[in-house]
């Protein structure tokens, strides 16, 4: 038996994807646990492209795949992620999502959006997707789950009750109940047969000894606790996510991944210590492809900060870590990595709990010679120059965690083991 969870260690987009596709073919059963359609993720299989928001990605090597119960669901948006899977030649009979799962429905969005622009310059940057607004819902306990939604007349009698609220509470906005009924009950229809208990589902798994893959979503830095908070997700994208997201123990974690990047990106408002914007991050967005999968924004570019990884080992008991993008710091002269925030000229290792605080902290640096040999057809940690090595041991030693891979380019055949996740 095994659990592996695969988590985003910094603000998300850390490529993760990349990752997960590697490890699937191990898993049995592949879980995403929370968030919903903010997540992005490109995958490539069979020579094409796929960006998948909802959908794990165990999907593609025909894995049982479940959207569990910590997940905010746009059922319009996953029929459409379904259909284009389809239309690819890809099949998507082994969903399954949970009856506890809550549903994104038309009015998340509208208040999401609206919320937005009420907030002005301090607006959050959201993706407007309504993720904020569901999970507002689930713990006002005035939530449609999947279970209801499923159910024509409970779904009928929520989503009145539900709007009659809604109304008082926003009365600029306009719901209309009849016609959300209306379309949405058809796909309700469409996703019923895939409703069930999916923590039933996961500890028969377990019980027989099969492996689990869960797939998280966004990245430690946007955790509605630990993040930089206002400027987070809802949710709790580590592996403190996965119990609660699921149904099942914390003690069925085996395995805990974190993926950085060997530098730092963030979509959207909010601090980031080591964010630089020079022509050196100019050339690292271009290199990387630094643009947001769901909203194509131009991701912003720090250096390595390892006070944020920590806070991911910390808070995901990481048991190794992945090192995405190494070739995009290629033909640097000096790379610079954060060892510490100063604030109040003492020296922290640990983000401050408020925006104030962390806008406040100075980013303490050390410099490391850059290479500038090409090491995208690189297969070992061997093969590496001398000081992308040295550069990756010095990651290791400041997160106090080992590293199990390295990623030096976007194909599958671009990825160097160095530590087996799963012996
Ligand atoms: P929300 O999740 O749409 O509410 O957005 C809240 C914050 O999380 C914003 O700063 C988004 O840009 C960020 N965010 C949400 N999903 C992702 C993701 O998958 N990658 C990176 N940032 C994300």
């Amino acid at each position: 038996m095994a659990g592996i969870v695969v988590v985003g260690s910094q603000w998300g987009d850390e490529g993760k994807g990349k990752v997960t596709d590697y490890l699937s073919s191990k898993a049995d059963i592949v879980v995403r646990y929370q968030g919903g359609n903010n997540a992005g993720h490109s995958i490539e299989f069979g020579g094409k492209k796929f960006a998948l928001k909802l959908i794990p990605s165990g999907v593609f090597s025909g894995h049982q795949v479940i959207l569990a119960n910590g997940m905010v669901i746009n059922p319009k948006a996953l029929i459409e992620e379904m259909h284009y899977l389809n239309e690819n030649g890809v099949s998507t009979d082994q969903i399954l999502i949970s009856d506890r799962a809550h549903v994104i429905l038309p009015y998340h969005m509208e208040i999401d959006a609206f919320q937005e622009t009420l907030r002005g310059k301090n607006n959050i940057g959201t993706t407007k997707k309504g993720i904020g607004p569901c999970y507002v819902d689930k713990y006002a306990r005035i939530g449609i789950r999947m279970g209801e939604f499923v159910d024509e007349t409970l779904f009928y009698e929520r989503l009145k009750e539900v709007l009659a609220l809604k109304k008082r509470e926003y009365p600029e906005l306009a719901f209309d109940a009849e016609a959300i009924f209306n379309e949405y009950k058809e796909y309700a229809a469409f996703l019923k047969p895939m409703v069930c208990d999916t923590a039933i589902v996961l500890d028969e798994a377990f019980q027989e000894g099969k492996t689990v893959l869960f797939e998280g979503a966004q990245g430690t830095m946007l955790d509605i606790d630990y993040g930089t908070y206002p400027f987070v997700t809802s949710s709790h994208p580590g592996a403190t996510g996965v119990s609660e997201g699921t149904g099942i123990g914390p003690i069925n974690i085996t395995h805990s991944v974190g993926i950085i990047k060997a530098y730092t990106t963030r979509v959207g408002a909010g601090p980031f210590p080591t964010e630089f914007d020079d022509e050196i991050a100019h050339h690292i967005r271009e290199a990387g492809h630094e643009y947001g999968t769901v909203t194509k924004r131009p991701r912003r570019i720090g250096w390595f900060d390892a006070v944020v990884v920590n806070q991911s080992r910390r808070m995901s008991s990481l048991t190794g870590m992945a090192i995405m993008l190494l070739d995009v710091l290629t033909g640097l002269d000096t790379i610079k990595i954060c060892t510490a925030y100063r604030l109040d000229g003492k020296e922290i290792h640990g983000l401050p709990s408020t925006v104030k605080d962390i806008e406040r902290c100075e980013p303490v640096y050390e410099e490391m010679p850059g290479w500038k040999e090409d090491i995208t057809h690189v297969k070992s940690f061997e093969e590496l120059p001398v000081n992308a090595k040295n550069y990756l041991n010095r990651i290791s030693e400041l997160v106090h965690c080992p590293i199990y891979l390295f990623s030096v380019g976007p194909d599958r055949e671009q990825t160097v083991i160095v530590n087996e996740i799963m012996k």
